[in-house]
């Protein structure tokens, strides 16, 4: 039996959903049919999406951030067909390969202060890495994190989540302990027990889109380091270039111990994380010859993965999307501030390049109330769901409201995106908003069967 790739997806392309609904989480189907999320999609180019009738759709998503650089990008494609077309001798395993040294060259300039990188395959495991190199270098074993913190799911991620519902079940966990994002108090109170490892902060929560505090991360460093721990900042999200800075601490004069990286690295193409650390620490973890192999992943540093880093941290240079980031960032947060005013319903527009927050609130009109009580005696978040469906179905704009029972959405569009983009979304949302403030029309419809369905469940 031949193998024809083009041949299969042609011969079975209605099937995705119904394969999941057999063979996989059931409960992805059921969601994306329920919110009329259920599209087919057929292609990705830069900031679009598009589904198998050709219609076009503004990524404001971006695969949860992976695609920085935009979809499909040619000069990822470009060097990953290069891997493929080489024969390159891949994962030897005992050899020591030019690609990962040069990402690691390449990764750490951009860090100065970070002398060593691991490379691994996904954000849980870059998270691993940290978690486990700040205990072995420290000798201690609690880390500390903040509420709301997101840093993977697999366990030792798991037990420096701060969202209760996803780690309900899954208990014992690791003996570790969360203290309020910013709250220096909290963090001595822990620091004084003489157990602490590390701290670990994203430098902008992705759940919720909640900033640390100007000056948490520096003065954090410091108490942190006077009690013998640690500073990770986990940058699976926020790095490369995302919130207008290359690594969101550097919106900050701090150099963290260990920085965990993933998503954007491999321009959205091939799994890939990585830990970057001083060096001390890696001295300890890999003290001995005995010890080389004592933290290691098979696939870690692939040539395809290493390959698309390279690539994709060039393309980041060449068409200087730090500085765009930041640019068409503000553009959009500004022009966002300004409608705040104007809509009663949005009460803050938060975060930093195009890693942004908006929150929803209670409306102080009467003619507002009902519907906004009606969706939150059903369930806390239901009105940013309703704005994400009304984005999608009626302007084909892909976001996320921001995490579990919140009302705040997440806009996280690719970093190449210019004026064009910024006001197509601003106009979409303003669209929106006006059939919010209505406060009747499709919208509050779907808004009802929202209701229905979190009753049902
Ligand atoms: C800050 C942060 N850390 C870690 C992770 C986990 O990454 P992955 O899903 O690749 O395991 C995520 C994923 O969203 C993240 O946002």
């Amino acid at each position: 039996m031949g193998f024809d790739l083009p041949g299969l997806l042609a011969a079975r392309r209605d099937q995705g959903y119904e394969l999941h609904a057999r063979h996989l989480n059931p409960q992805l189907p059921r969601m994306l049919h329920a919110i009329g999320f259920d599209r087919v999609y057929e292609r990705g180019e830069g900031c679009y999406l598009y589904d198998r009738d050709g219609s076009r759709y503004l990524d404001y998503l971006s695969g949860f951030g992976v695609f920085g650089v935009g979809r499909n990008h040619p000069v990822v494609r470009r060097a990953l067909h290069d891997v493929l077309d080489g024969g390159l001798a891949d994962m030897a395993q005992f050899d020591c390969a030019l690609l990962p040294g040069l990402l690691a060259e390449q990764l750490l300039a951009k860090a100065p202060g970070l002398d060593r990188v691991y490379f691994c395959n996904s954000g849980t495991e870059a998270v691993e890495a940290a978690l486990k190199f700040a205990r072995y270098a420290t000798g201690r074993s609690r880390i500390v994190y903040c509420d709301r913190g997101y840093h993977g799911l697999t366990v030792g991620s798991l037990s420096v989540n701060g969202s209760a519902e996803f780690r309900r079940g899954f208990d014992p966990l690791l003996a570790d302990t969360g203290i309020p994002l910013g709250s220096l108090d909290a963090l001595e109170a822990e620091l004084r027990k003489g157990d602490v490892a590390a701290l670990i902060v994203e430098p902008i929560q992705g759940k919720g889109v909640q900033a640390a505090p100007p000056g948490f991360l520096t003065a954090a460093r410091t108490m942190l380091h006077d009690h013998g721990a640690l500073l990770i900042c986990d940058e699976v999200q926020t790095g490369l270039g995302r919130t207008g800075r290359f690594f969101g601490y550097q919106h900050e004069a701090v150099i963290p111990d260990i920085i965990s990286v993933a998503k954007a690295l491999s321009g959205g193409f091939v799994p890939v994380g990585a830990t970057l650390a001083k060096d001390w620490i890696f001295e300890k973890v890999y003290s001995s010859m005995d010890r080389v192999l004592v933290h290691d992943s098979t696939f870690g540093a692939n040539a395809s993965a290493m390959a698309a880093g390279l690539a994709c941290l060039a393309v980041i240079e060449d068409e200087q999307l730090v500085s765009n980031a930041e640019r068409t960032g503000k553009a959009l947060q500004d022009a966002l501030k300004d409608m705040a005013q104007d809509y009663e319903l949005l009460a803050d527009v938060r975060g930093r390049g195009l890693m942004l927050g908006l929150e929803f609130t209670k409306p102080r009109s009467l003619k507002l109330r009902a519907g906004w009580n009606m969706l939150q005696a059903a369930r806390h978040g239901l009105f940013a769901q309703m704005v994400v469906v009304a984005l999608f179905q009626q302007h084909h704009i892909l976001t996320q409201v921001a995490g579990d029972h919140m009302e705040v959405i997440k806009l996280l569009p690719p970093l190449t995106i210019g004026d064009a983009e910024v006001k197509q979304f601003c106009d979409a949302f303003a669209t929106v908003m006006d059939e919010a403030h209505r406060g009747t029309g499709l919208m509050w419809d779907f808004g009802r069967t929202l209701v229905k369905q979190a009753v049902i469940r």
